[in-house]
């Protein structure tokens, strides 16, 4: 199959960023986080966007599922929130459609999926073409899909880890912005090894949505991103045992 390709854009190209002069310095980036679960990633997310000269701000949560406990949690810090169940739409195009208009009133500059586990259509991917963004637990392109961890286990690599990327029409591919590993250890469980990937990941997804924020990120021609000022793209997290 032939890889989708996204336009080449640099986030300057985002509409937070069209007003010229002072005002473009000003512009905070409005960030939509979509979850499905427990929401740690998006609580990673909603601390580092308070944190000191961030120039972000999460406009909104999104659950796919209403009973989601990182809604509860974002709702009890105050930050709007909705829930869009795919169990009330008759197929993927339909929860799409009702997806995507939920989260344009919020006119976001990246809408930010942490842990949202809905596949979504080519159509809601064209629309959000360059401001999608996705964390994955594995180190792409190994292991995309479900039971990440446990494949890693399973097939024996000795690092495993986690992808931030721009999203594509195809499961868990497309640029990436981002990676942090962890080592496998000979007595890791899927859980154990989930345990330590989530940390990673709580370093890598802040660090790619400043970076997208401050208007550093870009996608070259080939499909490769680039960071202004060429930060380190690789979190490392070393065992403690
Ligand atoms: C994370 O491992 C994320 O990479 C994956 O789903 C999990 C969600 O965890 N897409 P949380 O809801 O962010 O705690």
């Amino acid at each position: 199959m032939e890889c989708p390709i996204l336009p080449e854009f640099s986030a300057d190209s985002s509409p937070a960023a069209q007003p010229a002069g002072a005002a473009l310095a000003a512009a905070r980036r409005r960030l939509v986080l979509l979850i499905s679960g427990r929401g740690s990633n998006m609580r990673a997310l909603v601390e580092a966007c308070r944190a000191e000269g961030w120039p972000a701000d999460v406009a909104a949560v999104i659950s796919s599922r209403p009973d989601a406990a990182g809604l509860e949690w974002a709702r009890e810090q105050g930050i709007a929130t909705q829930a869009v169940s795919h169990k009330d739409y008759p197929n993927r195009e339909a929860f799409d459609a009702a997806l995507a208009a939920a989260i344009e009133p919020y006119q976001p500059d990246y809408v930010l999926l942490a842990g949202f586990m809905r596949v979504l259509t080519p159509g809601f991917v064209a629309r959000f073409a360059g401001r999608l963004v996705n964390i994955h637990p594995s180190l792409l392109p190994a292991f995309p899909g479900l039971h990440t961890h446990a494949q890693a286990i399973a097939t024996g690599v000795r690092v495993h880890g986690c992808t931030v990327h721009f999203v594509t029409p195809l499961l868990d591919h497309g640029p990436i912005i981002v990676q942090g590993c962890v080592p496998v250890l000979a007595d890791d469980t899927p859980e154990a090894l989930a345990q330590r990937v989530l940390q990673v990941e709580h370093l890598a997804y802040p660090a790619a949505a400043r970076w997208l924020a401050e208007g550093r990120v870009s996608l070259a021609a080939d499909q490769r991103v680039d960071v202004a000022g060429n930060p380190p793209r690789l979190f490392m997290i070393e065992s403690s045992r």
